[in-house]
């Protein structure tokens, strides 16, 4: 099937299998493998994109459901070398260690930080429900949020 949709700012037509998860066909069609996938069962949010400005589970979507998007991944939110303010806030608070889940804490992070600048603890641990961490135990990935939220809300 024909699909047109626009990724990190390009304009792109494929054609793809009705079956075709959304998530692979960013990792395998496009490349863009910034995208992780880390479950089977939609659970891990590793492949946490935006689609039409929200923070979805990539997996969740056939490719075909995109059409006629706007997506945004991991690799299109630094503006040129200036990384993220969310991006840079997991630096400077060591927010990861093995690194896997972190493409996707970072695009749910900016949503939920977005949505609501003035986030407690409390509701950055609930926002990020659909996201697990295998490594971290979360703690410097809260306070990346904190701190970046503080740069993204001025
Ligand atoms: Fe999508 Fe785990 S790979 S939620
Ligand atoms: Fe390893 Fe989160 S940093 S899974």
């Amino acid at each position: 099937m024909e699909i047109s949709l626009k990724i990190n700012g390009k304009e792109i037509n494929a054609n793809v299998k009705p079956n075709t998860l959304l998530s692979t066909f960013i990792r395998e069609n496009l490349n863009l493998t910034g995208t992780h996938i880390g479950c089977d069962t939609s659970q891990c949010g590793a492949c946490a994109i935006h689609l039409n400005g929200d923070a979805v589970k990539s997996c969740a979507y056939l490719a075909v459901q995109a059409d006629g998007a706007e997506i945004v991944t991991i690799e299109g939110i630094s503006n040129g070398d200036e990384l993220h303010p969310m991006q840079q806030a997991f630096h400077e608070n060591h927010g990861l260690q093995c690194g896997y889940c972190t493409p996707g804490m970072v695009m749910s992070a900016i949503k939920l930080v977005e949505n609501n600048p003035k986030m407690t603890e409390d509701d950055i641990r609930k926002g990020l429900e659909g996201n697990i961490c295998r490594c971290t135990g979360y703690h410097n990935i809260v306070k990346s949020i904190k701190d970046a939220a503080t740069v993204m809300g001025r």
